[in-house]
């Protein structure tokens, strides 16, 4: 499989979900089961009251810690947020940005999106930008309309370089928790046009250096087949990273694709 020099990433999103107890657990079992860091990279996001712990169990592991948000404003008069430097504090690496649930509980726009993902390179994190659409969208054909938008919205005034920094996932949002993956060659016609659009956008070489996440029902058994898709270079994983032998077959079946 050729990746074009893009190290494919898996990342779990593990939402609101584990205590610290759990977390600590769960992370100390995947530190165990998960060797091969060298083809793929690993990431591990809890909420943030678990972070700094399960940072401590990361230490001398290849596997990365991230957050699922983070607000702005650097410090200040903002009760109840969480700022990029604090999570590089935390030993946060990642962020998650946009995912559906903050676009959907928590009025999260391309404008919020932009700032966030601005505030998170600023703080030397590793943005996770997520865009995907309703079922109602794909069923009215707008698929790749209201993908160019969030594409369009949340990079305003980026540069190639901040791009480049970056990690994009495409998150249908019919498929995110409903056990309904999209098939790889649904994924993989979203990714073309993704990859397309930033090519559009920063040119070719951006485009290309990008890595892009599938998002949506990822499971050990349907992994293997999205990423044998040539712009599919990993996933971003809900459900199915709660489990540490389930998420550590996910990452065993992505790094069988890398090594083919
Ligand atoms: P899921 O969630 O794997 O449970 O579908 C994916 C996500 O929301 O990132």
């Amino acid at each position: 499989m050729e990746f074009m020099n893009r190290k494919p990433i898996i990342a779990g999103n593990w939402k609101l979900n584990k205590t610290i107890k759990e977390a600590i657990e769960l992370v100390t079992l995947l530190k165990r089961l998960i060797q091969d860091t060298q083809s793929v990279d690993v990431v591990v996001c809890p909420v943030y009251t678990a972070l700094s712990d399960v940072s401590e169990v990361l230490i001398e592991s290849e596997i990365k810690l991230g957050a699922q948000d983070l607000y702005w404003e650097e410090k200040g008069a903002f009760t109840g947020e969480v700022s990029g430097s604090l999570l590089k504090d935390a030993g946060a690496s990642y962020v998650i940005i946009g995912h559906s649930e903050r676009r959907q509980f928590f009025h999260e726009t391309h404008e919020t999106v932009n700032k966030k993902t601005k505030a998170a390179l600023k703080a030397g994190l590793i943005p996770i930008v997520c865009v995907g659409e309703l079922l109602k969208e794909r069923e009215a054909g707008q698929t790749f309309e209201v993908i160019q938008r969030q594409l369009e919205g949340a990079f305003v005034n980026f540069s190639k370089e901040e791009i480049q920094a970056l990690v994009l996932a495409y998150e249908p949002v019919w498929a995110i928790g409903t056990g309904k993956v999209a098939t790889p060659q649904q994924a993989q016609e979203v990714h073309a046009f993704i990859r397309k659009e930033i090519a559009k956008m920063f040119g070719a070489e951006t485009a290309t250096s990008l890595r892009i996440q599938y998002g949506g029902s990822v499971k050990a058994d349907n992994i293997a087949d999205l990423m044998r898709e040539a712009d599919i270079d990993g996933a971003l994983v809900g459900g199915a990273s709660l489990d540490a032998n389930g998420f550590a077959d996910i990452v065993r079946n992505a790094v069988s694709v890398t090594v083919k």
